[in-house]
């Protein structure tokens, strides 16, 4: 999502209640930010323009929401989109928070006293375009670690995506930081859950034809050599297949080359 500098956001947002403005200062004490601190809180991871997060959190009151995407100017759009939602409604925003936060860090902001009971996490490919390596997925093992130090036990993590190799991919991953997934479909359309809402990458992609695969993951145990693993999946599963692409590609290159001389 590229998207020009807003200089109205910074201002709007400290303005906004339901905006949290020092996110690492609430570290361990989220709960006691919502007006009913007793109820289950759920996390959005990347929520975008807040769509998806502004009807589910008014058709749940008697769920906190906290949803997070990396920059004010993508986070002001959720602002507004949770303005209206609840003013249609006719209800205060007292049950949903937003912030802006880099989730690679998320350990920075949580803590295993915040007790989360489950995460959503809808069409996050990388925001930065550079971070082209899988480690910057944010269902990739070593984020699944972080989740899983304030992720209740037993805690759900809800995953949709339109990128099939993404999909196919944290389904492994989910498995190697001891999750167990529950549920999946890879069209989450066809027989359409009643809890589904769609998010507007949902839209979009479902417009262009591309299915929505879904997953429901639960968080089991994992022991300090599991954890270890995710922490250096990147080095131990995924630097070296890139390394063996980046041979087949360079010899492949070769072998093209040596034939146009050859027919010349
Ligand atoms: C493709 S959009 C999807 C937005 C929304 N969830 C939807 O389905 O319409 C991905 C969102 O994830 C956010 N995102 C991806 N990686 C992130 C990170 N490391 N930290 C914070 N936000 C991130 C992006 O800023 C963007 O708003």
């Amino acid at each position: 999502m590229r998207m020009r500098f807003k200089p109205y956001a910074r201002p709007e947002l400290l303005a906004c209640d339901f905006h949290a403005h020092t996110p690492l200062e609430n570290k361990g004490r989220w709960k006691s930010l919502f007006a009913r601190p007793q109820q289950p809180m759920h996390l959005e991871l990347g929520c975008g323009k807040g769509g998806f997060l502004a009807r589910l959190a008014v058709a749940h009151p008697q769920i906190n929401y906290l949803g997070i995407d990396i920059t004010d100017k993508v986070l002001i759009l959720a602002k507004r989109n949770i303005d209206k939602q609840y003013a249609a409604a006719h209800i205060p925003p007292d049950n949903v928070k937003i912030m802006s936060l880099d989730i690679e860090r998320i350990d920075n902001a949580f803590s295993p006293q915040d007790q989360v009971e489950r995460i959503y996490i809808n069409f996050c490919n990388p925001w930065n375009v550079k971070a082209s390596h899988k480690k910057h997925r944010l269902t990739h093992p070593r984020q699944l670690i972080l989740y899983r130090d304030f992720l209740a036990d037993g805690g759900e993590i809800y995953f949709k995506t339109d990128d099939s190799d993404l999909f196919e991919d944290s389904l492994t991953y989910f498995q190697a930081a001891g999750f167990t997934v529950r549920w999946l479909t890879r069209d989450l359309h066809a027989q359409e859950p009643d809890w589904n809402i769609r998010t507007e990458h949902e839209a979009m992609f479902t417009e262009q034809g591309i299915p929505t695969k879904a997953l429901i993951a639960v968080k089991g145990p994992l022991d300090e050599a599991g954890r270890e693993y995710c922490r250096l999946y990147d080095r131990l599963v995924e630097a070296p297949l890139r390394r063996a692409a980046a041979q087949k590609a360079e010899q492949e290159a070769q072998a093209r080359k040596a034939a146009q001389k050859k027919n010349k």
